[in-house]
């Protein structure tokens, strides 16, 4: 991808409280990233997978769980940094969530990451392999 792509407004990851598209990797594979609000930058960009186990971090019907300017994995708890993608604590602790280069300008966020193709607002629905927890789940949101 050469050119910027117009992903959003910041006033939008806000309200929503994080926001979700699909990209296609450099590995020709899909990839959901999610938009989250920063203070240091206005929105960071993270690939919506927790370092741990394959499980995403933002759910359809769902979506981010947001707590002291972290995101919490929903299936054991790990909770990343919004703005560094960065976990110091639980299964996924020492671990980083892969990042995806964004740009804000205007109060626009744009995709401008040489490495994905933008595909679609939204998740991937062909990847359903979810683990949430299930009655069992100590996790209280
Ligand atoms: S799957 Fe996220 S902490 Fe285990």
């Amino acid at each position: 991808m050469s050119e910027r792509y117009r992903l959003t407004s910041v006033e939008t990851v806000e309200e929503e409280d994080g926001w979700l598209f699909t990209v296609r990797d450099e590995h020709d594979l899909n990839q959901e990233v999610i938009l989250v609000p920063c203070d240091e930058r206005n929105v960071a960009a993270w690939v919506n997978n927790c370092t741990h186990e394959s499980q995403r971090l933002y759910r359809e019907g769902v979506g981010l769980v947001r707590r002291n300017g972290g995101i919490v994995c929903p299936k054991h708890g790990s909770i990343f940094d919004e703005c560094a993608g960065t976990c110091n604590n639980g299964p996924a602790a020492e671990t980083a969530l892969p990042s995806v280069d964004v740009t804000v300008e205007d109060e626009q966020v744009y995709l401008t990451d040489d490495s994905v193709d933008f595909l679609w607002a939204g998740g991937d629905d062909d990847d359903d392999d979810d683990d949430v927890p299930g009655s069992s789940s100590h996790l209280q949101f």
